[in-house]
């Protein structure tokens, strides 16, 4: 199905942090309820990097998996699976691979710059300039048209785009196209048929986006369609090619600020991080000691909340009036550091309790959690599957 499909993948990095929360998994929360949700652990995308510890692979794909269910992402909802266990994926980013200029790899931002960055491991592989593309193949196969991610992946959305227009382009081509295109039309109906051929004209003889918008509406909404039609009529909206890949939109994710325990970007790497399940012992410890404003040394030294990274987690955790409260006592020196942060603790540890709640039947039994995931990744198999007939087809490979 075309239609608002959303999908989005996370490299297996283990127990995730608050941040990992707030910057992505919320709003993935959000989005399973409003759209067909597809969301990934992108195993092979670990080992583009880390190909030289496999060994960290299974344990932190199973405890990353426990904080999607704990953010309470639900299975019911949203199709969670691995990549590893869709081999379509490689299918896929194999036949992309045979028309894919070099140069469009090699100009993504990060290819270059994390080359030059990263000096403990050897990134000069065909793998690691390859996977911008196993990304798009990750997207395209499930013709997914909403992928929410963060600035730093804007690129490889963008480079998605041109991947699915030049595959549609050079392998969208089918005999007898006009013909079939106008019979499928016929499917639609005689009211719903005449507002396509309208919504066509408006947009090939005036150009109006929103005519190119409502008719890749229509076409999402009418679910009589068979994929090969539903293709056909998504191709001659614009011209006279099918559209067999559909071209993605990054549905960028604003990412609170959420700085660690020192200040500095929260990271695990950087030992600075606060996990989204802690032993709540570990956690009020853990703010407590938190780095506050420099110039607050002594209890009656006033402070400024602008320089505290304890006043971004206030932004997130407590309410308009405990943040008044904070930024009075703060300036004034009427309350102390320790004070300030209680309300944020008691805030975080409600939270950590439903995570720890959700998570807890999983960790009782972790045959739950393989057989929820072999279930999802069933279902991404299925839809993997559809898009690939079509892809060889138009490549020439469905031949017998
Ligand atoms: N490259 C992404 C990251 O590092 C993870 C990822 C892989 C992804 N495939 C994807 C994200 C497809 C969105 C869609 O965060
Ligand atoms: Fe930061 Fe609160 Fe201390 Fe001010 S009182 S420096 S905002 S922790």
């Amino acid at each position: 199905m075309f239609g608002d499909r959303v999908l989005s993948g996370m490299r297996p990095t283990g127990a995730l942090h608050i941040g990992h929360f707030h910057g992505a998994l919320k709003n993935w929360v959000k989005l399973q309820d409003e759209h067909p949700c597809f969301f990934f652990v992108a195993d092979w995308h670990a080992l583009t990097t880390h190909y030289e510890t496999p060994e960290d692979i299974e344990a932190s794909v199973w405890d990353m998996l426990v904080d999607w269910f704990a953010a309470g992402i639900d299975p019911a909802k949203a199709t969670v699976f691995i990549q590893s266990r869709v081999p379509e994926h490689a299918e896929l980013f194999l036949l992309l691979a045979m028309a894919t200029p070099l140069g469009w790899l090699e100009r993504v931002p990060t290819y270059k710059d994390q080359i030059e960055r990263i000096k403990d491991r050897d990134l000069s592989t065909y793998g690691f300039l390859g996977y911008p593309l196993m990304q798009a193949a990750d997207i395209l196969i499930y013709r997914a048209n909403m992928v929410p991610v963060g600035e730093d992946q804007v690129p490889h959305i963008e480079m998605t785009r041109e991947i699915a227009r030049r595959f549609n382009h050079l392998f969208g081509r089918e005999p007898g196209f006009e013909d079939k295109a106008k019979a499928a039309v016929k499917k639609l109906g005689s009211k719903r048929g005449k507002l396509y051929l309208e919504l066509r004209t408006r947009y090939q003889e005036k150009g109006e986006e929103d005519a190119l918008e409502q008719g890749r509406a229509l076409l999402a909404s009418s679910a009589s369609l068979s994929m090969g039609d539903r293709e056909r009529l998504f191709g001659y909206l614009e011209g006279v090619r099918r559209v067999i890949l559909a071209e993605p939109e990054a549905a960028l994710t604003e990412t609170p600020k959420l700085p660690g325990l020192d200040g500095q970007k929260m990271s695990k790497s950087y030992g600075n991080a606060l996990l989204m399940r802690e032993e709540p012992k570990a956690l009020t410890d853990k703010v407590r000691r938190m780095t506050t404003d420099p110039a607050r040394v002594r209890r009656s030294d006033p402070g400024e909340p602008e320089r505290c990274p304890v006043w971004s987690l206030h932004q997130i955790y407590t309410t308009q009036e405990v943040r008044d409260w904070a930024a009075h006592g703060c300036r004034s020196a009427g309350i102390g550091c320790l004070e300030c942060k209680q309300p944020v603790i008691e805030s975080m540890l409600r939270e950590q309790e439903v995570w720890r709640g959700r998570a807890q039947p999983y960790l009782d039994d972790p045959s739950l959690l393989r057989s929820i995931v072999a279930d999802g990744c069933d279902r991404a198999r299925h839809a993997a599957q559809e898009t690939m007939r079509d892809v060889r087809e138009a490549m020439g490979l469905a031949y017998s």
